[in-house]
Formats: C-alpha cells, sequence, structure tokens
C-alpha cells in the first residue's frame, strides 16, 4: 500500500507539551480548527483497528451518535487515535458540536482531503448527525445545539448551513443501490478491494469497517470473516455505479459466514 498522507502527530505533540489547563484549551480549539482546513498532513503510515465507542453516551445531546464503530485502518491508525483522544477533550468541556465532527473525521479515516471544510464530505457526515434516522428530516433543534457548542466559526457555518441542504437520490439495481451520498474516490476504492481481495487475515468480531485513505467498505452487522469475503459485493458497487470516477454504494444480503449483511462502499466508515 502507499503511504497515508494524514496524521495528527503534531497534534498530540501539542496537547502533550501543554501544561496549563488555558494551553491546552487553546490547543485544542487550534487542532479542531485545524483539521478543518485540512492543513495536518504527513507522511507517516499506520495500520490498525481503532475504536470510537459511544453506545449509551448522552443521548440526548448524540442521539444519531450512538453506534460504537470498530475501524480497521489500513493507513491512518494514529490519526485516528488522535482524533479519539480529541472527542474525548471535546465532550469534557460540552462542547457537542465539535464532538459530532470529530466523530465524522473518524468515520472518514481522517481523509484530510474529506475533512476540508469545504469539501462536500465533511458535510454529509455531518448531516448523519443531525437528520432523523427514519425520515432523514434535518433536526433543528440539533443543528441549533450543535452550532451553539462548536469551538470553531467555520464549523457553526456549516451546521448553519446544513438545513438548506437536500438532494439525495438512491438508485436501484437489483441488490446493489448506488448513492449520490458520501461518494469515495473510485482509485482509493480500487487499491482497498484489491488488498482486500488478496488478504489472507481474518476480521475480527466487533470491528465493522475497513478504510484506506478516502474509501470504506463498513457492514451494518457484528461478525468475523475472511477479509476476502467483503471483495465480490465492493467489486459489484464499482462495477455497476459507473456514473462518475465517485462511488457510493450499499449492496444488501451479503453472507460472510453465515451472517446476512448490508454491505457499504463509501467514504465513510459507517453506512453509505
Ligand atoms: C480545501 O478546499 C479549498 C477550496 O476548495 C482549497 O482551496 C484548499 O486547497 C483545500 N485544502 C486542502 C488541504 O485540501
Ligand atoms: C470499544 O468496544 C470494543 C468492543 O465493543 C472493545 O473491544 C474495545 O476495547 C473498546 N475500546 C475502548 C477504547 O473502550
Ligand atoms: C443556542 O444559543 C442561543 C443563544 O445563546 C440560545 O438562545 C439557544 O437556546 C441555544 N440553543 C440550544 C439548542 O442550545
Ligand atoms: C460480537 O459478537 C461476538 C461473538 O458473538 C461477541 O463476543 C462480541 O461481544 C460482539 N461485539 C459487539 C461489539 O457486539
Amino acid at each position: 500500500m502507499h503511504k497515508g498522507l494524514f496524521n495528527l502527530a503534531w497534534v498530540m505533540a501539542i496537547l502533550a507539551t501543554s501544561v496549563s489547563c488555558a494551553q491546552l484549551e487553546v490547543s485544542y480549539e487550534d487542532s479542531v480548527a485545524a483539521l478543518l482546513w485540512g492543513n495536518v498532513a504527513s507522511d507517516m503510515w499506520s495500520e490498525g483497528v481503532a475504536w470510537l465507542n459511544v453506545t449509551g453516551f448522552a443521548p440526548a445531546k448524540l442521539p444519531n451518535v450512538q453506534n460504537n464503530v470498530g475501524l480497521l485502518s489500513l493507513d491512518n491508525w494514529e490519526g485516528l487515535n488522535a482524533i479519539v483522544d480529541l472527542a474525548q477533550v471535546a465532550v469534557n468541556q460540552g462542547l457537542w458540536g465539535d464532538f459530532v465532527l470529530l466523530w465524522s473525521a473518524f468515520l472518514l479515516n481522517g481523509w484530510s482531503e474529506s475533512l476540508n471544510v469545504s469539501s462536500v464530505q465533511i458535510k454529509e457526515a455531518l448531516w448523519k448527525a443531525v437528520a432523523d434516522q427514519t425520515s432523514g428530516e434535518v433536526d433543528a433543534n440539533l443543528v441549533e445545539l450543535y452550532a451553539n457548542t462548536s469551538s470553531s466559526e467555520s464549523l457553526r457555518k456549516i451546521f448553519a448551513d446544513l438545513q438548506s441542504d437536500a438532494n439525495r437520490e438512491d438508485r436501484d439495481w437489483n441488490k446493489v443501490v448506488c448513492s449520490g451520498s458520501n461518494q469515495a474516490e473510485k482509485s482509493h476504492c480500487a487499491s482497498l478491494i484489491d488488498y482486500v481481495q488478496r488478504s489472507p487475515d481474518r476480521v475480527k468480531w466487533g470491528v465493522r469497517a475497513v478504510c484506506w485513505r478516502n474509501c470504506c467498505i463498513s457492514w451494518n452487522q457484528n461478525a468475523s470473516f475472511e477479509m476476502g469475503l467483503l471483495y465480490n459485493a465492493a467489486r459489484a458497487c464499482i462495477d455497476t455505479c459507473t456514473r462518475s470516477d465517485h462511488v457510493s454504494c450499499r449492496a444488501t444480503e451479503v453472507s460472510l459466514e453465515g451472517t446476512v449483511v448490508n454491505q457499504c462502499l463509501s467514504n465513510r466508515a459507517e453506512g453509505c
């Protein structure tokens, strides 16, 4: 695999060298603001499963952010762990808006181009946190709460803009549904599924996604299986969603060693 580009090592360095609370606060806010400008690149490469465990946590503030996510990152494990650390700080300060941003950044594998404040990816990711999961309606109270509890002006503005966003059309082909939302770059997905196909590894229980750069394969049930089994549905997605050089797609009724799942190919570690 190529070297990953995104890493928050410098953010961790800032946090580690801060001594007083006041300094920590400034550094934290700078870190979150920096995330939104995507200017956190380095050459470091790291692989591993990172966890963001949120089930049962502040359900009144985070009603749509309640699923634990175990993400096998093939390139940005350290960046994801730095994001988890920042998320902890956000929670301790009651910065729910920041927390939702960090949750989104985690689900996007910390891919810097997706995190750019002007990217459609980050807007779609944040939209998942404010939209009712069945009706898809944006919850105005949540938008206001998250805007009120964001540490940066640009993040407040993104939340404010969310309400006017719509435009998510899905297209159906048999058991593969191509989506206009949360699209990943096909070139990244092609590398990812090539890796997955050749991997001799097993995916462990609890892990729900494998990501490379801005592309993720995710599944909606707890399962353990040979990683190569993810290949066929992912391939079908790439082959079916031919409208552009980007892809977001759901394949239903995929059997992973007996567990039947919906499998997604998109830019995020949870759904498509
Ligand atoms: C973020 O997006 C802006 C506007 O599209 C662009 O000018 C900038 O270079 C991007 N930053 C990164 C780090 O990709
Ligand atoms: C998160 O949850 C998973 C399983 O649900 C567990 O294996 C993991 O250790 C947890 N991680 C943390 C940091 O709590
Ligand atoms: C957001 O802040 C405004 C102004 O401080 C306040 O009136 C409003 O009640 C807050 N909304 C939420 C949902 O916290
Ligand atoms: C997934 O299933 C395994 C085996 O049944 C179980 O041990 C594990 O706790 C489950 N993990 C989660 C995150 O539900």
